[in-house]
């Protein structure tokens, strides 16, 4: 079947972060703006119809009356496992699957599985902020391999740093977000091999945030890293149906880990997670029978990455930004008008009344930019991006 995603789908009313969450948000300190004519694009969820197959799995489980303790049953199993070997020729075995309720809550869970406090875990910033947090809240400490940028806003691993923080011995985690939120770099087979090699020889664990993995451009490759090195024995990764499919309020991630000593660390720090009949359903339905809206969602998704591109050449030259490897996130830079960031927020948030988030929120390598989410119907991207160019077209 065909979807329409310019579709606008009123979410206003039902319970969503980014539509009735005003208080939460401004509380979070991502806004001091957030009324009825806000447009949010900041939380990586999409403002797009799921696909249908997931609508009618999720119909049959209400008809259904009665929503007890639930299991995985093997089709839970089965569909992960047909997913990945299609999509990524990624083959995970049954027992390598263990089920948590959120990505992040894995991550913490991970954190305190496998790491004493005062150990030092790397990161690629500028990332994802809760990899930051869910470090020092644990009184871990951050070691920061931060990303190159060339003139063109692509970035780079810096190797040489990486290896000498790996070799640090009391460095005993790496997390890696691939692809990468909120740059777009998905790892080349070379740099996964490379990251998997100095980890391994320095005892360092790798935890893969994959998440992102599905939703990549068109002309784009992704390799799970358990899939491009030789040993997993040091690496977990996380996959997740939450971004993919568009319910991330389903909960519903997969950490996939082959070592079996890891594997029961993690899961006794954890204990058991029950899925609700609804996650399962779900994610029986989208990794079966997904693949047709999915294949149509990203070349939505592209086509507006391209819409974005060519608006800001023409209408906000000043603004840098490249069209993502992966993910469905643009990283804006806005050094080229030359003004504060404080300046740049104020336009956008309080006065385009467009809520994003600030690229500091990523790391200070992130002070000049502003991360925009872009999976909602073009026409609402355009009305955001209009309100912002009027901000900014005084600026010589
Ligand atoms: C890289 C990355 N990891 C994790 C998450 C959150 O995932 P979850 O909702 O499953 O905790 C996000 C959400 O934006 C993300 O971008």
């Amino acid at each position: 079947m065909k979807y329409n995603f310019d579709e606008i789908v009123n979410r206003r009313g039902t319970y969503s972060v980014k539509w009735d969450g005003g208080q939460l948000i401004k509380n979070m300190g991502l806004t001091d703006r957030y009324d009825d004519e806000t447009i949010p694009l900041f939380t990586a969820d999409m403002d797009l119809p799921v696909p249908q197959p997931l609508i009618d799995a999720l119909h049959k489980t209400v008809d259904h009356r009665i929503f007890g303790y639930s299991i995985f049953p093997d089709e839970y199993f089965d569909a992960i496992q047909k997913w990945f070997k299609k999509r990524h020729d990624w083959i995970i075995q049954k027992e390598e699957i263990i089920f948590s309720p959120g990505t992040v809550h894995a991550l913490s869970i991970a954190v305190r599985a496998l790491t004493d406090p005062g150990d030092g875990i790397i990161i690629q910033r500028p990332v994802y902020p809760p990899f930051t947090s869910v470090i020092t809240a644990n009184g871990r400490e951050v070691r920061n391999n931060a990303f190159t940028c060339n003139d063109e806003g692509y970035y780079h691993i810096d190797f040489e740093d990486f290896e000498a923080k790996a070799k640090d011995e009391k460095t005993k985690m790496f997390i890696m977000c691939n692809p990468h939120n909120p740059t777009g770099r998905i790892f080349n087979t070379d740099e996964l091999k490379k990251l998997s090699e100095i980890c391994l020889k320095n005892d360092v664990i790798i935890v893969a945030d994959e998440i992102h993995g599905d939703l990549i451009r068109r002309n784009q490759t992704f390799i799970p890293i358990a899939k491009a090195a030789s040993n997993v024995d040091h690496i977990i990764t996380f996959t997740a149906i939450n971004k993919t499919f568009n319910v991330a309020g389903l909960h519903c991630t997969n950490v996939i880990i082959s070592n079996p000593e890891l594997r029961n660390k993690f899961i006794s720090v954890m204990g058991t997670h029950l899925p609700s009949p609804f996650t399962v359903s779900a994610l029986i339905a989208v990794y079966n029978e997904g693949e047709e809206w999915l294949e149509q969602l990203k070349e939505y998704i592209d086509g507006t990455m391209e819409w974005v591109v060519e608006f800001l050449a023409e209408r906000m030259p000043k603004v840098k930004v490249r069209i993502p490897e992966g993910t469905y996130i643009m990283w804006l830079d806005f050094s080229g008008y030359g003004l504060s960031p404080e300046d740049v927020h104020d336009r956008i948030y309080n006065k385009a009344n467009v809520l994003l988030e600030d690229g500091k929120m990523f790391g200070e390598e992130g002070l000049a930019y502003q991360r925009i989410c872009i999976p909602s119907p073009r026409p609402m991207i355009k009305e955001a991006l209009e309100r912002i160019t009027r901000e900014f077209e005084n600026i010589k």
